[in-house]
């Protein structure tokens, strides 16, 4: 099977720089360590396919298939035609700063200061701040694996190095505590993770938010809670580890508007921080980008009081179309999934089909013309996987299960043996 041309898709290190780099062209050694998102390359080859004239279904990207709410569109042209277009405060409006603490409080009932929030162009962005102004060269940090690409990337990017701790099925993708305390060395100074996760959907447990915060007192360690999704839960209170005793001086937290309130393109994201930090971060923006666009955040507080109840409104979608996508995928020869308890993502194991993730991705995506992830792009964890993301409507998910179901028929002799 291994010859046929369904198996050309590139792995997704070689398919995502698009450019060549002339030999003589000298380019800083940290490029080098950088690697893509697996879910870009997939993208390319779908629409590569759209272009051919074939019907694919898009699961492969977590961008919400919503758009903002009515008022926040409405409030973002009413501030460009005031003339809210102007550099403004390097670590964000000081409205949308208050906004955003009094939101926390009201969300996730945590005590933040308006000057421990710092405003920047999207989550990604204000993660790099918060991973800039704290690892050194020859520093070691803690990630999940599966877990979010850029967070190893860009450790390495930065002169440290990147170690890896499972998130595993048979623990319920919790993270194994045992693990993690084995793994800390002299060298480590953060612990970097996302809750709930991308792409497992767990919601990690209080339990192990309290033995994280113990580990990270004793051996004096950041941690990067990177809560994006945290609105996106279909159970239960979220619980920021920034709330538990002592952990308000050594957490920063990342969140921003793209996921809860379908603000992708928007770039708007923010850290919360001891103020030190973000002063030091408050630095590097003014050294890099200045400050994020004054209007998406005039238009980012009318998001924070969500008069129109978007917000619960897209979760409650996202819970419908988790069930009926769970129970569809694991009415597939060879599929198992767990439901996800957070985030819009499901996390299905294919290991009975007797294939590689990257074989039912390619037999997916080339015959079925079902866009989905195969795991390994979120780390060697995930090598058994495949990720589908739930933005899409409902009919598109049932129409994915269905073109599953028959192309399923590559592997379903393995799976009768
Ligand atoms: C875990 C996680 N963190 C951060 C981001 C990036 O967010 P933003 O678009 O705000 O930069 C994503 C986007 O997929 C994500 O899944």
């Amino acid at each position: 099977m291994s010859g046929n041309r369904l198996w050309a898709l590139r792995p997704p290190e070689q398919c995502y720089h698009r450019f060549r780099i002339p030999p003589m062209t000298r380019i800083a050694s940290r490029v080098s360590q950088l690697n893509g998102e697996g879910a870009l390359a997939v993208y390319s080859r779908a629409k590569e396919l759209e272009r051919l004239g074939r019907s694919i279904i898009h699961l492969e990207l977590g961008e919400p298939d919503f758009h903002p709410a009515a008022p926040i569109v409405d409030a973002v042209r009413a501030a460009v035609a005031a003339g809210r277009d102007r550099y403004c405060a390097t670590r964000g409006l000081p409205a949308l700063r208050e906004a955003i603490a009094g939101y926390l409080k009201r969300t996730r009932r945590l005590d933040v200061a308006a000057e421990q929030v710092l405003v920047a162009p999207g989550c990604k962005m204000a993660l790099s701040l918060a991973m800039m102004a704290l690892i050194e060269p020859g520093d070691e940090v803690l990630y999940p694996d599966p877990g979010f690409p850029i967070y190893p990337s860009f450790t390495r990017g930065l002169g440290a190095k990147a170690v890896p701790f499972l998130l595993q099925e048979e623990n319920r993708f919790q993270p194994d505590l045992e693990e993690i305390s084995r793994k800390i060395t002299p060298r480590t100074s953060m612990i970097i993770y996302n809750s709930p996760n991308n792409p497992t959907g767990t919601v990690f447990a209080l339990r192990a938010l309290e033995r994280i915060a113990e580990l990270a007192g004793k051996h004096d360690l950041w941690v990067v809670s990177d809560e994006i999704y945290a609105r996106i839960l279909f159970g239960g209170e979220y619980k920021s580890i920034w709330a538990l005793p002592g952990m308000a001086e050594r957490t920063v937290i990342i969140d921003g508007f793209s996921k809860s309130f379908a603000m992708t393109g928007w770039r708007l994201g923010y850290a919360i921080a001891p103020v030190p930090l973000i002063d030091a971060m408050d630095l590097l923006v003014l050294n890099t980008f200045t400050c994020a666009a004054e209007f998406t955040q005039v238009a980012a507080i009318e998001a924070l009081r969500d008069t129109a109840g978007a917000v619960d409104a897209m979760v409650e979608e996202y819970r419908k179309r988790r069930e009926l996508f769970v129970a569809g995928l694991n009415r597939i020869p060879g599929f198992r999934c767990q439901a996800p308890q957070g985030a819009f993502y499901a996390w299905v194991n294919i290991q009975d089909t007797g294939l590689s993730a990257e074989e039912v991705q390619a037999i997916l995506l080339e015959e079925g013309g079902v866009a989905g992830i195969a795991g390994a792009a979120f780390g060697p964890g995930g090598k058994n996987y495949l990720r589908f993301s739930l933005a899409s409507a409902r009919n598109l998910l049932e129409d994915a299960l269905e073109r599953t179901q028959r192309v399923s028929m590559h592997w379903r002799a393995a799976v009768s043996r």
